[in-house]
C-alpha cells in the first residue's frame, strides 16, 4: 500500500511540476500541519537537496520560519568553504525564527562561515538606504546575498505573516483584502502579482533572475493557495511539499 501511495505521489509530483511550471517538485507523504514528524521530514528532504546542490566556496542565503528552522537543524554535512547569509533582514519574526539565527544555525552545522544582517525592523526607506551607504558591513553582505548561488526561502500566507509581523492594522487589513502569499517580504495576490512589500536590506524579488538556484519549502493545505502565489511570481528551480499541500494545490490549478 505504501509503495501505491508512494508511486501515486510521482504522478502527482510530476502534474505539478508541469502545472506550475516548476522543474523540480519533491513532495512528502504525509501533513506536517498536524503531525510535526512530517515537517521535520520536509525539512530533512530539503536539507538533502540544498546539500546535493552544494559546492566549495558557494554563498547560500536563507529566509527565517520554523520551515526553514527545521531545514537549517538537519542539515548533515560537512563544507567549511560555504558561506551562509540572511536572504533579507529584520523582517519582525521572532528570534529563533529570524533568518540571521537561521544563517548562523545552518552554517555552524555545516562547518561553514556566516555574515549577519544587523538590520532593525521596520526602518523607512530612507534610513535604509543612509545605512546601506554608511555601513559597508552592511551593503557587502546585501551585495553577497544578492549574488547567492543558491537561496533556500520558506513561503507562508498572507495572512497569517502579515499578523505574525504585527503590521499596522490598515496593512494588514490590505495585505489582508489582496494578497494570499508570502515570500522574503513580499506579498502577493493569488496571480502572482507582488502587492505589498517590507523595507528591508536584501532579497528584492528582481534580484531572484541572478541567483544560481531557488528552492523553496512549504507545508500543510492551508498554505496551497500561497504556494501557487509565490511560484507564479518568481521561478523557482526546486518545490519541496507535503502531501497535503500538494493534493490542495492540484485542486485549484
Ligand atoms: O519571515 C520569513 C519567512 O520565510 C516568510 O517569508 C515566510 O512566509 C515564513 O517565514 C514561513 O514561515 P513558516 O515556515 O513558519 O510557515
Amino acid at each position: 500500500e505504501y509503495v501505491g501511495v508512494l508511486h501515486g505521489l510521482t504522478q502527482l509530483e510530476t502534474t505539478l511540476s508541469e502545472r506550475l511550471g516548476i522543474r523540480q517538485v519533491i513532495i512528502v507523504p504525509g501533513d506536517s500541519e498536524t503531525d510535526s514528524s512530517v515537517l521535520r521530514e520536509l525539512g530533512r528532504t530539503a536539507a538533502g537537496i540544498l546539500t546535493e546542490c552544494l559546492q566549495d566556496n558557494m554563498i547560500i542565503a536563507v529566509s527565517g520560519g520554523s520551515t526553514m528552522a527545521r531545514v537549517a537543524e538537519t542539515v548533515n554535512v560537512v563544507l567549511p568553504t560555504v558561506t551562509v547569509v540572511p536572504a533579507r533582514g529584520g523582517l519582525g519574526e521572532q528570534v529563533e525564527y529570524q533568518a540571521n539565527i537561521i544563517a548562523a544555525v545552518m552554517a555552524t552545522k555545516l562547518g561553514g562561515r556566516y555574515r549577519l544582517l544587523h538590520i532593525p525592523d521596520g526602518m523607512s526607506e530612507e534610513a535604509l538606504d543612509a545605512v546601506m551607504a554608511s555601513d559597508a558591513n552592511v551593503s557587502e553582505i546585501a551585495d553577497m546575498i544578492k549574488h547567492a548561488d543558491i537561496l533556500i526561502q520558506g513561503i507562508g500566507e498572507a495572512g497569517t505573516m502579515s499578523k505574525r509581523r504585527s503590521h499596522e492594522p490598515e496593512t494588514i487589513s490590505f495585505i489582508g483584502q489582496n494578497c494570499v502569499g508570502e515570500a522574503l517580504g513580499h506579498y502577493f495576490s493569488f496571480s502572482g502579482e507582488c502587492i505589498y512589500t517590507t523595507n528591508s536590506v536584501g532579497f528584492r524579488l528582481d534580484d531572484l533572475a541572478k541567483v544560481g538556484k531557488v528552492i523553496a519549502v512549504a507545508g500543510g493545505r492551508h498554505k496551497a493557495e500561497a504556494i501557487v502565489a509565490v511560484t507564479r511570481a518568481a521561478g523557482q528551480d526546486v518545490l519541496v511539499i507535503d502531501e497535503a499541500a500538494a493534493r490542495a494545490i492540484q485542486s485549484i490549478i
